[in-house]
């Protein structure tokens, strides 16, 4: 597995990460905490250190279950989670609805956040946070007042590194000019690119790039299959994004031209999108896994370098698709 410095920290990450919210089941049609157990596990004995939670990811369900996964293995294991989706408190701006009807808002005060460690702390049984993430940015608390609770947390040795998720470039600039910003979780594959345009800005700044959803949320594994029902609250569901049209050109395209490129590393199609992702300098990709095969696969992208020229075809094959 080829590993990275997070940001300018001395902490090493697999470039693939575990990404823990569909085991949270909310958003995804539910999940089995058993496979879900079983994919953590897999997940680190292929040579995954990272794991990225969240409180959001089924109110605390997620982190409790990465708390299990890794009882007695803490120091093998880099803990990524974030602050700033809140439900115990109506200050910010409101986001979204829980279906039991909890208010969710995005708030990044002070004492908020400092409720909200100790919340995480306590749900996975940990003493200290690896990396701390604000999940979404509030535009109620400024970025400096923010920052500074996150870097005096880190003085007292509760988190050790600091990541923005969902940031625009001018924010990210506020968090470094603020304190040490070491990495940017941001939505990326190859069919969702917008935020190649803050990467050079993140690599000259040693920000490590987390690319979230990956695999494009299984359209970029190859076996999202055109007759695929998705269950209860699967955000797939009624997404035209996922539309039955779109899942038969994604195909197509995955089938005529990224395939060829897979069968020269003999990678599987999810493996090769990923590892085109995570051969880039300063990307690790964080993906979501429900199950043991789902965790095992993905993990193998992390242990191969695809060649620039390739890296290009897959980009201009998937980026054609214009989904
Ligand atoms: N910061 C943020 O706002 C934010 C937002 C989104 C995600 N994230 C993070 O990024 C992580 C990954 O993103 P994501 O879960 O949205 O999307 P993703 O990693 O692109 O896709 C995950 C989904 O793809 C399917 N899949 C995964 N590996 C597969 C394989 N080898 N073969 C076939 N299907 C496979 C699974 O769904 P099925 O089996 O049901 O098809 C899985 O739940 C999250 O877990 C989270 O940690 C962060």
């Amino acid at each position: 597995m080829r590993m990275l410095n997070i940001g300018k920290t001395d902490i090493k990450i697999s470039v693939i990460g575990f990404g823990a919210w569909a085991i949270g089941g909310w958003m995804w049609g539910g999940a089995e905490q058993k496979q879900s157990l079983r994919a953590i596990d897999a997940a680190l004995a292929s040579g995954i250190n990272l794991i990225d939670t969240a409180p959001a990811y089924g109110k605390g369900l997620s982190e409790k279950i990465v708390g299990k996964a890794i009882k007695n293995k803490r120091d093998q294991v880099v803990v990524a989670t974030k602050c700033g989706l809140v439900w115990h408190v109506q200050k910010g701006t409101h986001f979204f609805d829980y279906p039991g009807g909890e208010k969710v808002h995005k708030y990044l005060g002070p004492e908020s956040i400092r409720y909200e460690v100790e919340q995480s702390l306590s749900r996975m049984g940990i003493e200290y946070i690896d990396l701390y993430q604000t999940h979404w940015q509030d535009e109620t608390t400024p970025i400096e007042e923010t920052m500074d609770t996150l870097m005096n947390l880190k003085k007292e040795g509760k988190i050790r590194a600091i990541g923005a998720s969902n940031a625009t470039l001018a924010q990210l600039k506020q968090y470094q000019h603020a304190g040490q910003l070491d990495a940017d979780q941001e939505k990326y594959s190859f069919i969702d690119t917008d935020i190649e345009k803050v990467l050079p800005w993140c690599r000259k700044n040693h920000v490590t790039m987390l690319a979230y959803s990956p695999l494009g949320q299984g359209l970029l594994t190859g076996k999202l299959s055109p007759e695929r029902e998705f269950e209860g609250d699967d955000l797939r569901r009624g997404n035209p994004r996922f539309s039955v049209q779109n899942r038969k050109k994604t195909q197509e395209v995955l089938a005529k031209q990224v395939e060829p490129i897979a069968q020269k590393y003999d990678l599987t199609i999810a493996q090769l999108s990923v590892a085109a992702l995570v051969s880039q300098e300063g990307v690790a990709a964080l993906c979501g896994a429900r199950n043991q095969s789902q965790a095992e696969e993905n993990a193998k992208a992390g242990e191969v370098v695809i060649e620039k020229e390739d890296v290009q075809n897959i980009k201009s094959a998937l980026g054609s698709l214009d989904l």
